[in-house]
């Protein structure tokens, strides 16, 4: 099979990295890519979104199947993209419909879906400009902190906690008066819950499912959960507090919900659903859907998928998911994202990365890398997942902090405490 990845991250490198390893595999393009997806196979140099030109290069190399990685090009519809036109209908596409990736694209989407289906959520209300004086009387239904979202998709910056009641109140103003953007003409006010996170995956051909490893991802930039959110600084898997209780409610309450929701709606969905779950006094609740695998847990989950992920996809693609069995490694793995100092806010790119060729038992998963003149350089703000098997996580972790110590790059920074709350 001709396979073709759409994205550049450290997600993509490890979807690349698993499925170049399939016997089922003739040729494997990514688009874009980045330093990392080049070793497992071509770069294309088109975006991701980019669709008459992924359309056209499909028809042109013969590919077989397309795997979306990112969210954008699944909520701009390429899936729908690929089903309107008569060249390109017959190529499956991994992803759900524009409609199913509301479920990302839209939080009052989402929560309505959620309140159809009885699906565990916090309280919620929805507003818009006008109706902001019954938002606010919302919010003053609540305890502290207060959690706003921008409906839309705001680049991970569209959620707000706000501790102080009126400070709560002049945000949600300005947000409905256009702080995000279209993202925020409509916002969602959530009751705050407490608790901690995990992140659960299944695949789904739209009839049945598949429940992926679970994994724990660190979104703060500082040691301790400090300091702002980023796309992800490290992960763990498997989570130690999900264990068979926990994720049987997990099944019975979330996912088994939401996929006969979907077949209720007639929403079609062939894909990955990633749920963003808490755990409140060992009780799961969403706290968000997305359309696709996160990053940085991807980096963890495929070195412990054993199945061929190309014989999954294609259950997906061609309706045959029940007959498929998911194989777990038990050993733990852990990530550790090396990131450009200074992010989540500005930072510089282009600096030579050294010492990749020093790693010894870990994986590199490259995220934002490029290469530039036979030297593989920073270009984003996470650069690379050091990703490490162990028989326990700290085990794992000892093998991506040493791994992490070998690669440098000016201003290299990572977060030295991941896995710190499961201990
Ligand atoms: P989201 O983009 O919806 O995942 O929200 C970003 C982060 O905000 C989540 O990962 C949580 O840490 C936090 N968050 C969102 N909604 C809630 C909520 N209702 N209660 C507590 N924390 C929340
Ligand atoms: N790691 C969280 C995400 O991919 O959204």
């Amino acid at each position: 099979m001709n396979i073709l990845l759409l994205g550049s991250g450290g997600r993509e490198h490890a979807l690349a990295w698993k499925i170049s390893q399939s016997p089922r595999l003739s040729h494997l393009y990514i688009a874009p890519g980045n330093a990392g997806t080049a070793l497992a196979g071509t770069n294309v140099s088109i975006a991701a979104d980019d669709f008459d030109h992924i359309g056209e290069f499909a028809v042109r190399n013969r590919i077989d199947m397309v795997v979306v990685g990112p969210e954008d090009p699944l909520v701009k519809g390429i899936v729908d993209y690929f089903a309107g036109h008569t060249d390109l209908q017959n190529i499956p596409v991994i992803g759900p419909s524009g409609k199913a990736a509301m479920l990302e694209g839209s939080k009052e989407f989402a929560k309505g879906f959620m309140m159809r289906h009885h699906i565990p959520t916090a309280r919620f209300k929805s507003v818009t400009f006008p109706r902001i004086t019954e938002g606010v009387r919302f919010l003053e239904t609540l305890k502290a902190p207060y959690v706003l979202k921008a409906d839309g998709l705001a680049a991970g910056k569209g959620v707000l906690i706000i501790n102080d009641l009126f400070e709560a109140r002049e945000e949600l103003h300005q947000i409905l008066s256009g702080k995000f953007g279209e993202a925020g003409k409509t916002v969602v006010i959530e009751e705050f819950l407490s608790g901690i996170e995990l992140s659960v995956f299944v695949i789904t051909d739209g009839k049945s499912y598949k429940i992926l490893p679970e994994a724990k991802d660190y979104k703060r930039i500082g040691k301790g959960d400090t300091g702002p959110n980023t796309g992800g600084m490290g992960a763990v898997s498997p989570v130690p507090f999900a264990g068979q209780d926990f994720m049987k409610k997990v099944e019975n309450r979330i996912i088994i919900p939401t996929i006969k929701g979907l077949q209720i709606e007639d929403i079609v969905y062939k894909g990955f659903i990633f749920f963003g779950l808490i755990n409140c006094h060992g009780e799961p609740y969403v706290i968000e859907y997305n359309a696709r695998l996160g990053d940085p847990e991807t980096e963890v989950i495929m070195p412990r998928l054993r199945n061929d992920l190309v014989d999954l996809l294609d259950g997906v693609a061609s309706g045959n998911l029940v007959e498929k069995t998911v194989l777990i490694d038990d050993r733990h793995v852990t990530a550790v994202i090396l990131a450009s100092g200074g992010y989540p806010g500005t930072y510089e790119k282009g600096k030579i990365i050294t010492g990749l060729e020093k790693v010894a038992d870990s994986l590199v998963f490259h995220a934002g890398t490029k290469n530039d003149n036979s030297q593989v350089t920073t270009n984003g703000g996470r650069v690379i997942a050091v990703s490490s098997f162990g028989s326990t996580m700290n085990e794992a972790l000892e093998m991506s902090y040493k791994n992490a110590a070998l690669i440098d790059f000016d201003k290299k920074y990572f977060r030295p405490d991941i896995g710190f709350d499961l201990v």
